[in-house]
């Protein structure tokens, strides 16, 4: 008689019923697969969730470093009845506020008052159209004259001679209650026509 191996006497073993012990253990595997699917769909909404709840903190967080840094504040040059008599420029010191990310910066800058032929109140850069040097007033060239490259404007800022490529530049003035206010800023220099730098 020919001799079965072992595996085919075992395939021709009645099959058995399932021991409590073995259907538990497959309960146990279901449930605990189960349970891990659940847990990555928790996992999943719960990530959902905190990042869009996170959306408008970190706007928040981030909005110094977002917000234009140069964003043009308006300081205070003095009473305007200061400057009502004047027939001269005259020089100011002033405070500029700027904002750099969460950093708040605040710098004296030089400024002229003088009163334009139409009699109104006009305020000056003393930066240099030019190379961006100072330019200073000189009372006794009734001019105010740049250092650097011989420039020279016209009490009013208007170009006289030099490389300048146009006058002093203007900037923006205001009078609120009786105060003459003044937005600071840079312009580009080496151009003909005053622009604002951003
Ligand atoms: S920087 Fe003023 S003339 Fe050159």
């Amino acid at each position: 008689m020919e001799k079965k191996t072992a595996s085919e006497e075992k395939s021709m073993e009645p099959r058995r019923k399932p021991t409590s012990g073995e259907w538990v253990e497959a309960s146990v595997g279901d449930f605990l697969e189960r349970r891990s699917f659940l847990a990555f769909l928790l996992a999943i909404g719960g990530a959902l969730v905190g990042g869009l709840l996170s959306v408008p903190l970190i706007r928040f967080v981030l909005h110094p470093l977002l917000a234009q840094t140069t964003q043009l504040k308006w300081s205070e040059v003095g009473s305007i009845d200061e400057f009502k008599d004047i027939v001269k420029p005259v020089k100011r010191v002033i405070n500029v506020e700027q904002r750099d990310g969460w950093r708040k910066v605040v710098s004296e800058k030089a400024i002229y008052v003088i009163r334009a032929a139409n009699g109104q109140i006009k305020v000056l850069s003393p930066i240099c159209p030019h190379l961006g040097c100072p330019v200073a007033w000189s009372g006794e060239l009734n001019q105010f004259k740049c250092p650097c490259h011989v420039g020279a404007f016209s009490p009013e800022g208007a170009l006289i001679s030099g490389p300048p490529p146009r006058g002093m530049d203007d900037l923006d003035a205001k009078v609120e209650n009786g105060r003459l206010l003044v937005q600071y800023q840079y312009f580009r220099s080496l151009v003909p026509k005053k622009e604002p730098m951003t």
